[in-house]
């Protein structure tokens, strides 16, 4: 259901709409300046939480808004982005799989996101142009930072199990925070190996049977294979390796508590799921779209752990 009074100018205000299919937690908004729409582009999209989170925050802090799910299928992705500015939105954010392939549509994108080499956030410009960020890396680091203020990513060697997008995200992320030396290991050696190439020295490239000896020393390890995941089979690695003080943490948060991490925590290391990077990743979006940044509340993260347990 979707009901639009004729505007009495060209653009969004003064227009009153009905939202109740696209997953808003409010029904009918009454715009006196302006209705603020934004959303997220996948395929598939439906489990994502991005709408609950999104939803929530312009709920909490009174805005007039409202943020979709928006299935698009790849040979659609040009049309649909092309579509934001036509429809008045104020972006969106993409994901799996659209988030390299949705760079050539761009007007601009900005140079983090040029060297992790994909997008996951689209803001639309007064003037129509379409600006690429990825906030992936923003979000990663706030999370490790939130489970340890103290934590410095120049106080040891980093294990990064994974090469995919989200490993690069990461790894950028703990370049610019300062790192000294990140081990890449990944089942398929040579996406290692490139990575390693193309992000310099300080990064090095590894078999992925030595994972468990690639431990030693480090100060962090990072899983960002989808092994533990649920359906998934486990990640099999051996800790003795590392220390205690290292943080562990997992990009993966359904479950919330891999046997990764339910391994490190029970040998005592400090664990961070992935909760925290999908949470903070999506502060720097809203604030660009609704002009607010807002904040990881308790209230939030319970919100969105009950659509992982249900
Ligand atoms: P994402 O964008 O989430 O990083 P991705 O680009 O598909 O997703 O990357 C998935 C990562 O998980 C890759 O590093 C992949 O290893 P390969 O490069 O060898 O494909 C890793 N991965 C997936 N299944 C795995 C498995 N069974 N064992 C080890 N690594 C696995």
């Amino acid at each position: 259901m979707c009901t639009l009074k004729k505007p009495k100018e060209k653009g969004p205000q003064n227009t009153t709409v009905s939202f109740a299919n696209i997953g808003a937690p409010f029904h009918t908004f009454t715009m006196n300046k302006s209705f603020i729409m934004a959303g997220v582009i996948g395929w598939p999209v439906g489990h994502s939480r991005s709408p609950a989170i999104h939803n929530h925050w312009i709920h909490k802090y009174e805005l007039h808004g409202t943020y979709g799910l928006f299935p698009v299928a790849p040979p659609d992705l040009e049309t649909a982005i092309r579509g934001l500015k036509a429809l008045g939105m104020a972006g969106c954010n993409i994901t799996i799989p659209h988030k390299v392939s949705a760079m050539q549509y761009m007007d601009w994108i900005d140079p983090l996101a040029k060297r992790m080499g994909a997008i996951n956030t689209i803001v639309v410009q007064p003037d129509g142009a379409l600006h690429g960020f990825n906030n992936d890396g923003f979000g990663y680091m706030q999370s490790l930072y939130e489970a340890q203020p103290k934590w410095r990513a120049d106080a040891g060697p980093i294990a990064v199990l994974g090469a995919g997008g989200a490993a690069r995200a990461i790894v950028v992320s703990l370049l610019d925070a300062g790192a000294k030396e990140i081990r890449i290991l990944n089942r398929t050696r040579s996406k290692a190996d490139a990575l390693a190439k193309e992000l310099g020295g300080i990064v090095t490239s590894h078999d992925w049977s030595d994972r468990h000896q690639a431990l030693g020393g480090c100060n962090l390890l990072v899983n960002t294979t989808s092994l533990g995941m649920h359906g998934q089979e486990a990640l099999d690695i051996h800790l003795d390796q590392l220390p205690r003080t290292a943080l562990v943490s997992d990009a993966i948060y359904v479950p919330l508590e891999t046997p990764l991490l339910e391994n490190a925590r029970q040998r005592g290391n400090t664990t961070v799921n992935g909760l925290g990077m999908l949470l903070h990743q999506a502060r720097p979006a809203f604030h660009a779209w609704f002009g607010i940044m807002p904040e990881v509340t308790a209230e939030l993260q319970n919100t969105i752990i009950t659509t992982i347990n249900n």
